[in-house]
């Protein structure tokens, strides 16, 4: 079976094609990044509008590049949410608009469902039951895995996602959007003795999470304290700033883990890409004789590649969307199970 794929729920256009017996033909991504950055973030009615511009010019590069035609298609899976509402109707619009004109079943795909599944498409990848941390610009998740469709919300972040730290305090440090890796390139200069930043709700047992009352740190580090050069006081609150995310992160992974008796750890979203992070993890689950699981990073920050896959896995257990359009601008995980 063969499926076309697309993500357009934020400020990133992408299209994939998913053989189930080859795996990934070809995917591509147009990105958004330079047409929000003067705003400091995503503009919504600009992100549809570029959607509609960029979606067909590269649907038709990526089915050239996998070499096949209409024909070829047997499903066509899109994004139905979490996102932004007209984001997302553009891609659900041109997916529903080719699955009734090339005659095959169409399937709206979780975002963040495509997003733990990412792993999948490695080589190396786990097997089901697993422990997935989610972390992306909207959302910070734990879940367990039984199977597809089979999601437990384990905890989640009661005020700004991990992803949405990083951004904000990317900005207060005057560095450019995503804040993540521009964060993650600063912290290499910065000293890691200087400060330390609090680990939120570490000393609770549930796995929830909080990030916004690290911005306030950065924002009192960066505020009350002598810079010799400006430059390396950033640097240092950015690496204390990072060290704070990952250990928080570490921290309650490994509580999930003890929770649940799962081993294996699947770490997945934008922030997933962040190589302190994945250092960490991978220590820790192997030091609980387990394993952490990434995706590469151009498959954990959007990308259409796990649309594709989840869209494969869906239809070929027979589901399908019927003729309306819906999406879901917020959806939660547990919902689809
Ligand atoms: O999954 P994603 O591409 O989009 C959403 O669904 O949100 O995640 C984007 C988020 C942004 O907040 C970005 O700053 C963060 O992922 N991010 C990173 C890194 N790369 C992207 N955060 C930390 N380190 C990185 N290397
Ligand atoms: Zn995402």
């Amino acid at each position: 079976m063969r499926v076309l794929g697309i993500e357009t729920s934020c400020d990133e256009t992408a299209i994939a094609i998913y053989d189930s017996e080859q795996g990934l033909l070809a995917h591509s991504l147009h990105s958004q990044i330079k047409l929000h950055a003067e705003y400091g973030g995503v503009v919504p009615e600009l992100a549809s509008r570029d959607h509609i511009r960029t979606a067909l010019p590269l649907l038709r590069q990526v089915m050239t590049a996998a070499g096949v035609t209409a024909r070829d298609i047997d499903g066509v899976a899109y994004t139905a949410g979490p996102g932004l509402v007209g984001a997302l109707l553009v891609g659900a619009t041109i997916g529903s608009a080719l699955g009734y004109g090339w005659g095959v079943p169409t399937i709206g795909i979780h975002h963040m469902e495509a997003h733990l599944l990412a792993p999948m498409l490695e080589t190396e990848h786990p097997s089901y039951p697993f422990l997935a941390l989610l972390v992306s610009g909207g959302h910070t998740l734990l879940v367990a895995v039984q199977d597809i469709g089979s999601y437990k919300l384990l905890g989640e972040s009661l005020d700004d996602a991990a992803g949405e730290a990083f951004d904000k305090t990317a900005k207060m440090l005057e560095l450019p959007y995503p804040g993540g890796p521009a964060i993650e390139i600063l912290a290499k200069n910065g000293n890691p003795a200087r400060f330390h930043f609090p680990r939120p709700m570490c000393d609770r047992p549930d796995l929830n999470f909080s990030f916004s009352g690290l911005k306030t740190a950065a924002m009192n580090a960066l505020k009350n304290n002598p810079a010799e050069t400006l430059a390396q006081l950033r640097a240092d609150i950015a690496v204390a700033f990072q060290t704070a995310v990952v250990d928080t992160l570490t921290i309650k992974c490994q509580r999930a883990l003890e929770q649940t008796g799962l081993t294996q750890l699947v770490v997945a979203g934008g922030v997933g890409a962040n190589k302190a992070l994945r250092q960490r993890l991978q220590q820790m689950a192997e030091d609980r004789c387990g394993r952490a699981y990434f995706p590469r990073p151009e498959y954990c920050t959007d990308n259409a590649a796990m649309v594709a896959y989840a869209g494969h896995q869906r239809l070929s257990r027979g589901q399908h969307e019927n003729l309306t359009i819906t999406v879901r601008p917020r959806w939660s995980l547990e919902e689809i199970n």
